[in-house]
């Protein structure tokens, strides 16, 4: 990408660290040692998913979906599914995860697709959450950080698919 600007950190390599480590051992009590399923959503979470589910002791198991209402840094408000799920969630303790919580559009519409599939339990992680920008009513019930309205990229998360790679949470000034 092209004149990006300067990268400024928003969160450290090692404050997302200390905090995933923390969600980890909060989910891991909540849970009582029982297994998981996590739903990670395809492509941001996937570096929050792994870090976290690293360190939860106890058996988690791995669904991927994808989604994308995304183009650019404004949200078209259409959610469109990629890749739907391979296996059966019917009577199991689901998480989705998630890298941001922004408007809440995607989360409103997997969350009643995902029901669909009769889990036992459904709840929402998300590493970070921009909560001045909501438009549907969603409540994540693990939040990593709440942030304020600026477009945020690393650890995940993308400007049109570039510096998913960066190991902290940037932000650009001139996006
Ligand atoms: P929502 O449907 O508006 O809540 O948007 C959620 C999705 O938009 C996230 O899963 C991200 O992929 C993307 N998104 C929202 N805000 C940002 C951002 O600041 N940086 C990168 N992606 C973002
Ligand atoms: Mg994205």
């Amino acid at each position: 990408m092209e004149n990006i600007g300067q990268i400024k950190t928003l969160i450290s390599e090692a404050d997302l660290k200390k905090r995933v480590e923390e969600l980890a051992k909060q989910i891991y009590e909540d849970y009582n040692k029982r297994s998981i399923t996590f739903i990670c959503i395809l492509k941001g979470s996937v570096f929050f998913t792994v870090d976290l589910a690293k360190h939860i002791p106890s058996n988690v198991k791995l669904e991927f979906i994808r989604v994308s209402s995304y183009h650019g840094t404004e949200s078209t408000g259409k959610i469109e599914l990629k890749i739907d799920l391979k296996d059966d969630i019917e009577g199991e303790d689901v998480l989705i995860i998630e890298d941001i919580v922004d408007t809440g559009r995607t989360l409103s519409y997997l969350k009643e697709y995902l029901k669909t599939k009769n889990p036992k339990s459904l709840k929402i992680c998300t590493l970070l959450d921009k909560k001045e920008r909501r438009v549907c009513e969603i409540e994540p019930e693990y939040v990593g950080f709440n942030i304020p309205d600026k477009f945020v990229l690393g650890y995940g998360l993308d400007v049109d698919e570039e510096y998913r790679n960066l190991p902290y949470i940037g932000y650009i000034d001139n996006v």
